[in-house]
């Protein structure tokens, strides 16, 4: 199982006083040296952590592959044509939100979702959907022709130890067993950290877990490379690599 590490709040903390720094880009080369798969960034509208430069510069320096998250919006669509990440997961985008609260509704939006990933995918990007743990949702990833998807955790995260979070497990375990029998390579993430990625880490068909916040508040104590490799080295051992 795979480690995306996500850089948008290294991104924030700069953002909150206009500072040069923290360098991005020395986030994303050493998480690469510490392990990380792959690095993962959202490009938000209203440009609160990530900004265009960041991207553009970041894109060559990557040595494992760029994962954008954004918005199926023309603009952010045209983004990524432009800059050719390897990886782009949509997802849903409210401006008052404070991070990315629930998964596409691939069902309502079908045409559009399909429509902006039809461009990608005929560009040579590999395209996911950010969704729920929902069959239904699932089923309409498939038909709009997307290989990956990535199974928002978020719920579960938000849930104490106990037989709610069991059963959101059970969800979770169903809907990546689906998906794997439609062939979807099945990423998950969202509000994962160092106490409750064991029992996802552990459900066997997951390819790649994407983990941003908490690795970065980790860091403030541990220091950046050891974050990243403890988070690693927990998912090699969850997920008996
Ligand atoms: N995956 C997706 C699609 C996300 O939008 C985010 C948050 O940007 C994450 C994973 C990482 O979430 P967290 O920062 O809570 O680890």
């Amino acid at each position: 199982m795979k480690l995306g590490v996500n850089i948008d709040h290294i991104a924030t903390l700069r953002q909150a006083r206009g500072t040069t720094y923290p360098s991005i880009i020395d986030a994303a080369l050493r998480a690469e040296k510490a392990g990380a798969d792959s690095i993962t960034l959202h490009l938000r509208e209203d440009r609160r952590h990530m900004q265009d430069e960041d991207l553009y510069a970041l894109k060559p320096l990557i040595q494992t592959k760029m994962n954008l998250e954004l918005a199926p919006t023309e603009e952010m669509i045209q983004i990524a044509m432009d800059l050719m990440p390897e990886d782009v997961c949509m997802v849903p985008e409210r401006r008052e939100e404070r991070t990315t609260e629930g998964g596409l509704d691939v069902k309502g939006n079908f045409d559009l979702i399909k429509r902006a990933s039809d461009r990608l995918v005929n560009e040579g990007i590999r395209v996911s959907l950010f969704i729920a743990p929902d069959i239904s949702q699932i089923e309409k990833a498939v038909l709009a022709g997307v290989s990956v998807i990535e199974i928002h955790t978020g719920h579960y995260a938000n849930l104490e130890a106990g037989r709610a979070r069991d059963k959101e497990l059970i969800i979770i375990h169903e809907a990546i067993d689906y998906a794997q029998k439609k062939g979807l390579v099945v990423n998950a993430g969202h509000g994962l950290h160092y106490n409750n990625v064991q029992p996802i880490a552990s459900i066997k068909g997951i390819d790649e877990l994407n983990i941003g916040h908490a690795i970065v508040s980790h860091a403030l104590f541990v220091g950046w490379e050891n974050a990243v490799r403890e988070m690693k080295s927990l998912i090699k051992e969850y997920s008996g690599q």
